[in-house]
């Protein structure tokens, strides 16, 4: 491979199907992190090295080296796990991790703090309970993620199943992932198209993310997704179809004006049976087209605003040998969930809880795990960082409500912290530029004061924090996002949609608590006193000229109110 390829590039096409020289680097026992080129391969089998940044200056004073842990992220597609496979994962996190577990908002769980030397049994540990962690980060197709609502039946139910069918045809097929952590037998390379007959040598240009939404729920965030499918429903009752959205993503770099958050584009529509083709070809579309040189201009909706969607609707359909038929009408109302009790079959029904920032804390954990020993329905991740009980049969429902109560994983009734999220940010994550989910609960805290002074207090209003601007917790589709720019230093865009289908756009930066307080008070007075009937403070906040409603994609930085808050 020439030099003018991106350094991520090269690892990949060294490393013998992400191989590289992990095996060797986790009997090391010198240092509590692996080299750098193997740091990168890692991604690939589920996991980050990172350090416990609270004890940086610490260490560094005693001469120390940084404190090493890895982080696991599962692969749960739909975000279903059964009661024995929870009651895995929390043994995992109390007896090798930092004794929490983190849900998140693309339906998976992440284990924090596990040293090198546990690493292994980890992750025998996670495959006995049939998990895995393949894919879940890395230059792949990851979590594939899924409307988890059991009421909704028999859609749900074929969603959900097509989901796992594109979580299967996608994953990575090397035998690096058994053959390193599970003492599988090596088995000796072999042609690309043999190894990896969809991904190659190379795997993909960058993450590649898949969700799969029954309207009128668009939990899932279709929009900030490379690839999404829209369950049309016919009158039976079944999925007829799917609409297919491409070309949708978050992160993007301060300053950097030629990286954006993109909302996806509906492409058309296919039948059940041409999913599969569909996925695979945009995957490989995306695996020749897309930029290898810039990381930062890697993902597909960079491929798809330079190429444009035509052109790269005609590619996918040659190589699927699909034509794709125009798009059905779809509506979503809302990207969060429904706390609380609904009905399943046989009298039996689903608790939907509530999951601060997804973190699960010791006293929470030890609740769920003396439900998941009696449990015989499952449990369903949300990917608004929640976690439902599916199935509890009618004499057990008192006992649940009422421990799950005392846990504190009911609902609030501030209409902001039911819908809000955070990303992890520190102390692990490595790109953190902020706190996100240690100071997002203080900081809604502080503006309920304020919406319950307008008698707003009980009203929906989706507010997400990231750390950096990533995006993990998908801020630019918030209706109020906080993005990290410095310790204690946020950015803050309005205006998203709350049904997920607009973006947001940047309304002041670099506010410190009281600034964001003092930034937010004003509007929230003005949607108290102007809102029409049953308008949304996103949709309010561009009407009354907070922010503009300007275009997706680069047209995100073209702010012009922006420039005249600025000025005046
Ligand atoms: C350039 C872009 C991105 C990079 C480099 C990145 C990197 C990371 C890292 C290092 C973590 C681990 C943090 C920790 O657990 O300590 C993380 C967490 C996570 N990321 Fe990203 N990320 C990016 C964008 C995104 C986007 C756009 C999404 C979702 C649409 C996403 C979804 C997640 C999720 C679900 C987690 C787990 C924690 C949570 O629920 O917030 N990431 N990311
Ligand atoms: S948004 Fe940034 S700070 Fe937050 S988890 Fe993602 S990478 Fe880390």
């Amino acid at each position: 491979m020439t030099d003018d390829v991106s350094r991520n590039e090269r690892i990949k096409e060294a490393s013998d199907y992400l191989r590289g020289t992990l095996a060797e680097g986790l009997r090391e026992e010198v240092t509590g992190a692996i080299v750098e080129d193997d740091q990168q391969l890692v991604k690939f089998h589920g996991m980050y090295l990172q350090d416990d940044r609270d004890l940086r200056p610490e260490r560094s004073r005693k001469k120390m080296e940084k404190a090493f842990a890895f982080m696991i992220r599962v692969r749960v597609p739909g975000g279903v796990l059964t009661p024995a496979q929870w009651l895995a994962l929390d043994e995992v996190a109390r007896d090798y991790g930092n004794g929490t577990m983190k849900l998140t908002t693309r339906q998976t769980v992440q284990l924090h703090g596990i040293i090198k030397s546990n690493l292994k049994a980890t992750m025998k540990k996670i495959d006995a309970a049939v998990l895995d962690s393949i894919a879940a980060c890395g230059d792949v197709n990851r979590n594939v993620m899924c409307n988890p609502n059991p009421h909704l039946s028999r859609a749900h139910a074929e969603t959900l199943a097509m989901a796992r069918k594109i979580s299967d045809d996608l994953l990575p097929r090397t035998p690096a992932y058994r053959e390193i952590w599970l003492d599988g037998e090596k088995i000796a390379g072999g042609e690309d198209e043999v190894v990896e007959p969809i991904y190659g040598k190379t795997y993909l240009p960058r993450k590649f993310k898949i969700v799969m939404a029954v309207p009128p729920s668009n939990d899932v965030d279709i929009f900030a997704h490379d690839l999404g499918f829209i369950a049309i429903v016919d009158e039976a009752g079944a999925v007829a179809g799917y609409n297919v959205t491409v070309g949708g993503g978050m992160g993007m770099t301060h300053g950097e004006t030629d990286t954006y958050p993109r909302t996806a584009e509906v492409m058309g529509y296919c039948g059940p049976s041409d999913v599969l083709a569909v996925a695979e070809a945009v995957v490989t579309v995306q695996r020749d087209w897309g930029d290898r040189l810039n990381r930062k201009h890697a993902r597909l909706k960079y491929t798809i605003e330079d190429r444009g969607l035509e052109a790269f609707k005609a590619e996918v359909e040659k190589r699927a040998g699909v034509l794709l038929q125009p798009a059905k009408p779809f509506a979503f109302t809302s990207t969060g969930d429904s706390y609380g009790w609904s009905a399943g079959d046989n009298g039996r029904s689903h608790l939907t809880l509530y999951v601060q920032n997804g973190r699960l804390f010791p006293p929470q954990m030890t609740a769920l795990r003396k439900l998941a020993q009696e449990h015989d329905g499952d449990l369903r991740i949300t990917p608004n960082q929640h976690l439902i009980v599916a199935n509890i049969p009618a004499e057990r429902q008192n006992a649940v409500h009422w421990a799950m109560k005392e846990a504190g994983l009911l609902a609030p009734w501030s209409g902001l912290r039911r819908n809000s999220m955070a990303c992890v940010a520190l102390p692990t994550c490595g790109l953190a530029l902020a706190e996100s989910e240690r100071y997002l609960p203080d900081l809604i805290t502080a503006l309920d004061d304020k919406l319950a002074a307008y008698a707003l207090l009980a009203d929906d209003i989706v507010i997400r924090m990231t750390g950096c601007p990533n995006g993990c917790a998908r801020p630019y589709l918030a209706e109020i996002g906080l993005v990290g720019k410095g310790p204690g230093r946020y950015n803050l865009y309005l205006g998203a949609a709350f049904d997920g289908s607009r973006l947001s756009k940047l309304y002041a930066e670099d506010l410190d608590h009281a600034g964001i307080v003092a930034a937010l008070e004003p509007i929230f007075k003005a949607y108290a006193a102007d809102r029409q009937k049953g308008e949304r403070f996103g949709n309010f906040a561009i009407r009354a000229g907070f922010v503009a409603a300007t275009g997706n994609g680069r047209d995100f930085h073209n702010n012009v109110r922006l420039a005249k808050v600025a000025a005046a």
